[in-house]
Order: C-alpha cells, then structure tokens, then sequence
C-alpha cells in the first residue's frame, strides 16, 4: 500500500515534526560501547542504523551533560560539556553527523528550571549574599517560631519527598529547590539568567548543529514570589503538595514566548515541553497554539499518571483505574486541538514512569505479554499528533520481577518515597509504598536495553549499573524478535509504516470514541480531512479501531456499521494477529484490529 499522493496536499504545508516519529534514549542505559557497564554516546551511534530500520524519525536523548547524577543527569553542572562515562562534546557532534547522514533528526534535552548545586553558577551564588549571582538562584530567609525555632520559609513539599528549602550554614538563608536539594531552582525572574540559559546552553548546542531540544519541567520556571504557605491537604506532614506555587505562574507564557522569539524560532528548532500538573485543556492550548509562538509541543501527563495515588505524598500508592477512565482520558487530549491551531502528542513510556505493557496489558504469561503489547502498539500508532517511543517500548520491555526489594531501585524518587514511608513507622504505608513502585517506579523504564539473550542482555560485557531484567529475556530481546515473524519489534516496524501511509487518519484524522462505557472494549473511529475516492467524493476516509483490553475473547463491533458504510466496502487493514479469518469474528483476548472504508 503506497501512501496516495492525492492526500498530501492537505498536510504539505505541516511541519515536519508533526508526522515524525520520536525516539527517546536515555543513554545510561542504551547500549555501552566501551564495557564498563553504563551506556554512551558511541553506543548510541552504534544503534542508529538499528532506529532507522524501525521506522523513527527523531531520536531525544535524554541528559548526557556534565553531572554528579543525583538525578540521573536531571542535575547538570556544566551545560557545555558532556559526562565523561557518556563521551565527549565532539561524540554528540559525531552522534549528530550520524544522525544527520541516515536523515534523523537529534534533540537534546534541556533543563534549565534548575542547576547541580555544583554548578559554578551556583557555587557563586551560595559564596555569599552579595555575589554578583546571588539572585540568579531564589534565596529567601528563616522564619522562626515563637520559641524561636528555625522554619523554612513556606511548608511546600518537593517532587522527591521532604520539603523544598535547604538553609546554607555560609550565607544564613534558605534556598528553594522543587526536587532535590542538591537541584536548585534558577531564578527566572533575573533576565541575566534568561540570557545565560539562552545564549550557554540552547544556542551552544544549536550552533552545532543539533534540531531542537526536549524541555524539562517548561511549566515551572515563574513561581509565585509571595512565598506563602500552601494549604494543608496532608496534616500527617509538615510539607504540603503546592503545585499551583509554581505551575503555570504569572509569567510563564511571556517567558516561553521570549525563549521562542531569541532561540528556538531563529533556528526553526523543535521543542517539546514537559507540563506537569496541567490538567486544564484551556490552560495546555496557550504553551502549544501555533499563532502565538512558544513550544511545538507538550506532553500532558493525564494518561501516563493512570495509577499513581492522587497528590504529591500518595503518589506511589497505587489506585486501580478503570478502561473507561482510559478511554475518557485518550479522548480528552486526542480531541483538545480540534478547532484551534494547537498540536498534541502521543506516548505512553517516558523514563519516569513504569512500562506500559505491566501497566495497561498483560505480563501473567508470554502469550498474554506479546498479544498486549502488540495491541498496545496498535493504540499508539493510530492516534492523532507526534507519537513518542521510548526505548526498548518496541520489543516489549516490562516492569522488573515484582519479587525485587527496594535494593534493585536506585532512583532518588522511588528512594525518597519509601523512606519517607519507613520514617512514618507505619508498616501498611511501607507495603502500599513498595507494591506501588513494583508498578509505577521509573527504575522500571531504567533498567539496560536488551539486545539480546546473553550476558547483560547484550547493552555490556560487563556489570551494568542496574540489574538487567531478566524477565523471558530469551524473548523480549533485539536480536530473538528480528527473527521472529509475529514479534513485537517487527509489528512496531510496520505499524509506524502504516502510520506514515495513511498519515491522513492516524496522525492528522479526527478522533471519535464508540462506546464509552464498554469496560473491555476500546472502540474508536478516525476521520482523515481527506475525502474517500475522488476527491469529489462527499464521504470521508474514515479507520475503526477496535482494542480488545481484556484477558477474554470479546464480541468485535461491526465495523460496517460503525463505519457507515456498506459490508464489503470495509477492508481490515491491520490487525494484531495474523489469520482473523474474514476479519469478523470476535477478538481474541488483547486482539486489535483496524478496519477502513475505502
Ligand atoms: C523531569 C524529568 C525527571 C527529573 C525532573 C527533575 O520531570 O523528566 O526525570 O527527575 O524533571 O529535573
Ligand atoms: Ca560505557
């Protein structure tokens, strides 16, 4: 099936990064070249031919600068220069090069809402109260109790449990950090700090060449500078969730739109913002509406967040969802944009969250596994915007044995949230802690890529520095789905060859869920611009997907009425299993299927 020309025409003047097809690496953990058991920036290189071949268009590298790796990297203490175990500044020249002769496009990832507390930034600011960079961080005095105890200035709770002040013995005040205290927060306010951020790290490395960059944490740069406490939800703690302190704060917008008009525009550079705790569809379109410039794009995080226990201190305390819940979500922020110039985007794994086959499908046997993770596929590739994968997503990769303790978890998120449950002395907050991070912990999304079945799963020949996860390795790897015809890997080929050729209906086509309440299954119809036949047509190109998320066989809609058309105009175009007979029968159980009318 070759993409018809005709249809072009509507999507010509697009962007190229609306059909595109992202890919994140996180480099820790990719592909090690040299065996001393962390990937780098020459593995990366090594496996570009290995993306190109599954189809993706833009590879995002998750943070490979200079940095004590508190955070994995999201703490950087040099922008200009590169971690010494990922490589050089000339490797992520050579990577970019690669990247560029195989026509990908590279970005990088920016994060600039704080430093390393061992940037020299910082260490200027933290000298002492009159450096010439203290207010490029946000430095705020003690308040004292009536006896004279010491407080932070406001009760906030961070992102990896605690509170957001650290007090500095040096200078005598506290300074402001929404993650972890060796994560100080720039102050945004200062333009001295707009511009180093701009001109020392966007332009140092879009002068060299790279195509735009992932930016972290983009709602959280204006903070509301009253520095009052926020309301007590949690009264078993002294830190309060306080995300409306520092989402979408009172100059946001007009510093994105800056960002945009000095850097990111200048250099048609791509971004893509992270917008966290932004639940409001009217409050995502202003960050992404194409007639006022800022970032082509953001992930909103509804979806993703499925599971995870409501505000900040219950995060890893799983709560059951339902399909519908799913489905109403998918619905939500596929059908956001429609009418406005905005754009949205597609992905269910980043590095921050749990796999989505242990999350969303099934892993109670390898048979369940590969059939889930197939229709998984099948969900994503057929949705509207930029669809991201995220590494070892397309051959499957699942959560680690739930059998593993707290000791194969290294993130400072999952280790602060569980010994915030020990230090609470509740025994039941202990287990709900655990069995939530056996679901939700990024660690899951961490662990080394899998190449193949041998040692180290092929990403080393020595140690990595997390545990592979052995989980049917001889199966969930590389090299075994290559081989194998009904793979994951090899549907994930071609499902994003489809999502090219029919660009029409799966990136630009319009959403409509079917049958909102069915709790098994996912039914939805995509409405491509384009007109069925000739142009003249009067009926539009029109897919029905159908996703069964259940572990039992389920009666599959009709496809001829949802498509409202005759039966034999209804062609299935793709389908999770191979032989489905005429394509009617009922879905097997995580089957899916997608039928066309034209
Ligand atoms: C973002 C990153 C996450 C990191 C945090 C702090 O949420 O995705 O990995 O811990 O920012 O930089
Ligand atoms: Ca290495």
């Amino acid at each position: 099936m070759i993409y018809d020309p005709k249809h072009t025409s509507f999507f010509g003047a697009e962007p190229w990064w609306k059909t595109a097809t992202f890919y994140q690496v996180y480099p820790a953990s990719f592909a090690d070249s040299n065996g001393d058991g962390w990937g780098d920036i020459l593995g990366v290189i090594s496996k570009l031919p290995y993306l190109h071949r599954l189809g993706v268009d833009c590879i995002w590298l998750s943070p490979c600068f200079d940095s004590p790796q508190v955070d994995m990297g999201y703490d950087v203490s040099d922008y200009q220069a590169i971690y010494q175990p990922y490589g050089t500044v000339d490797d992520v020249d050579r990577l970019t090069e690669a990247c560029h002769a195989l026509g990908l496009k590279l970005i990088l990832d920016l994060v600039v809402n704080h430093t390393s507390d061992q940037h020299p930034w910082f260490q200027t600011s933290r000298s002492s109260r009159d450096s010439s960079k203290r207010d490029w961080y946000i430095w705020r005095p003690a308040r004292y109790t009536d006896q004279g105890e010491r407080l932070p200035p406001t009760n906030w709770r961070s992102y990896f449990a605690g509170g957001t002040w650290t007090w500095d013995e040096h200078t005598q005040e506290y300074y402001l950090h929404l993650y972890a205290p060796c994560q100080p927060d720039l102050n945004w306010d200062n333009p001295d700090v707009r511009r180093a951020v701009y001109d020392e790290t966007m332009r140092f490395w879009l002068e060299r060449g790279v195509d735009g960059f992932r930016i972290d944490t983009v709602n959280k740069y204006s903070k509301d500078t009253r520095f009052v406490d926020a309301s007590v939800t949690d009264p078993s703690s002294p830190w309060q969730a306080a995300p409306e302190m520092w989402c979408n704060g009172p100059n946001i917008h007009e510093y994105l739109r800056e960002m945009h008009k000095e850097v990111l525009g200048p250099y048609s550079a791509v971004s893509v913002g992270e917008l966290s705790n932004c639940p409001e569809t009217a409050d995502v379109i202003p960050y992404v509406q194409a007639s006022d410039p800022q970032m082509s794009m953001c992930f909103q995080f509804d979806l993703i967040r499925l599971g995870t226990g409501g505000g900040f201190g219950d995060k890893y305390i799983y709560r059951p969802f339902s399909l519908s819940t799913l489905k109403g979500l998918t619905e939500k922020w596929q059908t956001f944009i429609d009418g406005t110039d905005a754009w949205t985007t597609v992905f269910m794994e980043n590095h921050d969250n749990g796999r989505a086959v242990s999350r969303f499908g099934c892993t109670d046997t390898a048979q369940q596994w590969q059939a889930s993770a197939k229709m998984l596929a099948l969900w994503q590739a057929t949705l509207s915007g930029t669809l991201f994968l995220y590494q070892g997503q397309e051959i499957g990769m699942v959560n680690m044995p739930r059998n593993r303790g707290i000791e194969d978890y290294k993130d400072v998120e999952s280790r602060g949230f569980y010994n915030e449950a020990l230090k609470s002395g509740d025994e039941d907050r202990v287990r709900k802690t655990m069995d939530g991070l056996r679901t939700l912990a990024r660690d899951h999304a961490r662990t080394p890529m899998q190449w193949d079945a041998g040692p180290f799963a092929g990403f080393s020949t020595a140690e990595p520095w997390m545990r592979v996860n052995d989980w049917t390795l001889d199966v969930v790897n590389v090299s075994a789905q290559e081989d194998t015809e009904d793979s994951v890997l090899r549907f994930y080929r071609s499902v994003l060859r489809l999502r090219k050729e029919y660009v029409d209906l799966f990136v630009f086509g319009r959403f409509q869920l079917l049958e909102p309440e069915d709790e098994d299954v996912f039914a939805y119809l995509k409405e491509s611009p384009a007109q069925k036949g000739d142009v003249d047509s009067g009926q539009r190109r029109k897919a029905l997907v159908v996703l069964n998320f259940s572990n039992e066989a389920q009666k599959c809609p009709s496809a001829a009425m949802a498509l409202q058309c005759a039966e034999e105009e209804v062609r299935l175009l793709v389908g999770t299993v191979r032989l489905v007979g005429d394509g009617k029968g009922s879905l097997r159980a995580w089957e899916g299927r997608v039928y066309i009318n034209f």
